[in-house]
């Protein structure tokens, strides 16, 4: 009985837009595995702060991995398969980012999703990601994956012009949140994260966005 009630609150997917899907806890169970993938990956590839072609310094720190991973610098933003602080190519997206993003996406209705590149972005508590567009890849017929972990966060979601109003989607650690068809393009952002600690990040949010870039 308990339990029933609690599934009220549980893994339900929650359709947010008629092409948006959130899905509650979709990798609670494989965390670790995920942690495990991203050691490798920062180790090569650390975060770092990248400059705004306006000349700023971003907030939220990032790396990528993935045949080809988005950077930002004065001349612009763009993905390029090379690092451009180590010179080599981002380490490969590690096979289980890959399952799990065509999992999703399949549970949001975006069939053989194949992504090739991940964003990882590391935010403190205070950091902010302002609302903007992605569209620096190819076919945006493909759907973002984006998955989080650590500190909560409120994601802003709003519509196809800057100035439409927002829905505010909260996101836990463990849950996959699925955009893609008319929803593809809606601008987006997250509100500043709340000081915190979470029991296996510390004081940090991770978020993964898997995209199909090339
Ligand atoms: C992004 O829009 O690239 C990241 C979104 C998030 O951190 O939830
Ligand atoms: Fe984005």
């Amino acid at each position: 009985m308990i339990q029933s009630d609690l599934d009220l609150f549980g893994s339900q997917p929650q359709r947010l837009a008629s092409h948006t899907v959130l899905l509650p806890g979709f990798v609670l169970s494989e965390v670790e595995a995920v942690l495990d993938a991203l050691r490798p990956v920062l180790r090569a590839s650390p975060f770092r702060h990248m400059q705004t072609p306006g000349g700023l310094r971003m907030a939220v720190a990032l790396s990528n991995c993935g045949a080809l991973g988005w950077v930002s610098d004065e001349k612009g933003y763009r993905y390029d398969p090379i690092d451009p602080m180590t010179g080599k190519p981002w380490p490969g997206l590690p096979p289980v980012l890959f399952g799990i993003a065509g999992r999703a996406a399949a549970a949001a209705g975006f069939e053989r999703f194949e992504p090739d590149a991940c964003l990882i972005n590391h935010y403190l508590p205070g950091n902010r990601l302002s609302l903007h567009q992605d569209r620096d890849e190819h076919d945006f017929s493909q759907p973002i994956v984006s998955i989080s972990l650590g500190l909560p966060a409120l994601f802003l979601f709003g519509g196809s012009s800057r100035g439409e109003r927002t829905q505010r989607i909260p996101l836990s650690h463990g849950d996959v949140l699925v955009w893609g068809g008319e929803d593809r393009l809606r601008f987006h952002g997250v509100l500043p994260v709340k000081p915190g600690v979470h029991p296996r990040l510390g004081e940090r949010r991770i978020n993964l966005t898997l995209r199909k870039a090339g």
